[in-house]
């Protein structure tokens, strides 16, 4: 059961301000659209002033540790070294990577070669040669707090047609955060993102998305990059969550590998490339607290 706030009470938020000089006009208004019969998000999703400040610093080592990645990639090495360099950076900052033992996942980061779409998992037989795009998705606990992010690295003389892949999948990750705004949906994103890739003859990975972040790896909502303007769930002030859409070459089907059951790669084995950034709604539009 709950307690109906009294408007004279202190807010839910934690502000120490009196609800109606608060969040009671916020909560009206998603109210509003909850009765419009639209998704709206639970007041868990909303997070507080000082929850975001430290999410950020969160941010700031997942950044750091992808930094240190993008100084030291290079044709020759194994994806273990990746790894490595992803441990090494994370513990130095006081941190944990969040991938290490997550539902039995074996190593500290995801490191997606060419036809692997996501949750490739780094190996000392897996050598980095000139020509292949990899996907270094790197994911960070500090004092409870996470954060998620990943880039694309061309290693060595990428094909043209890789090349213009991993450009087209950063562009669609910014045309999406453009589409994010107090008061939109969380569809106006995953439209634009889609339009994007399909203008482009690409596929838009369905199965796997984004998620809320923040105070746990993966919070609600399951983030969408096929979806539509105006649908979705409501995007209010003080949601988390991140822009990831993995986006194939050729068809958008995909399939994990059946040994390790992790690994996901295309079907028709064509290149799948993904950018990742965590995104917080503002009164005013987006901040992007990690890239
Ligand atoms: N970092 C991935 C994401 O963006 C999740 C990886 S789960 C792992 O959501 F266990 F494979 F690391
Ligand atoms: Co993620």
């Amino acid at each position: 059961m709950a307690v109906k706030i009294g408007r004279n009470d202190p807010c839910w938020c934690g502000s120490g301000k009196k609800y109606k000089k608060c969040h009671e006009a916020f909560d009206d208004k998603i109210a509003y659209y909850r009765g419009q019969g639209h998704i709206v998000p639970d007041r868990s999703l909303i997070k507080t002033p000082a929850q975001i400040e430290k999410i950020k610093q969160s941010c700031a080592v997942n950044i750091a540790v992808l930094d240190a990645v993008a100084a030291q990639i290079h044709a020759g090495m194994t994806t273990q070294e990746i790894d490595d360099i992803v441990a090494a950076k994370t513990a130095e900052m006081g941190a944990i990577p969040a991938p290490l033992h997550y539902e039995g996942y074996p190593k500290s980061v995801c490191t997606s070669i060419n036809e692997v779409v996501c949750h490739g998992i780094p190996s000392d037989k897996v050598v980095l040669k000139d020509g292949d795009i990899i996907n270094v998705d790197v994911s960070t606990i500090l004092d409870s707090y996470f954060s998620d992010s990943s880039r694309m690295f061309c290693i060595g003389e990428v094909s043209p047609e890789k090349k213009k892949l991993v450009d087209v999948v950063k562009e669609c990750v910014y045309l999406g955060l453009e589409q994010v705004k107090p008061w939109g949906f969380l569809g106006d994103m995953g439209q634009a993102i889609n339009d994007h890739a399909t203008a482009n003859g690409y596929e838009v990975v369905r199965e796997i998305g984004g998620h809320g972040v923040g105070l746990a790896f993966h919070e609600d909502p399951w983030v969408s990059y096929v979806s539509k303007a105006g649908e979705e769930m409501l995007l209010v002030p003080g949601m988390i969550f991140t822009i990831e859409p993995m986006i194939n070459m050729g068809s958008h089907k995909v399939t994990v590998d059946k040994e390790d059951n992790w690994t996901v790669t295309t079907v028709d084995k064509k290149p799948s490339a993904q950018w990742e950034i965590m995104v917080l709604v503002t009164e005013t539009g987006h901040e992007v607290l990690c890239y």
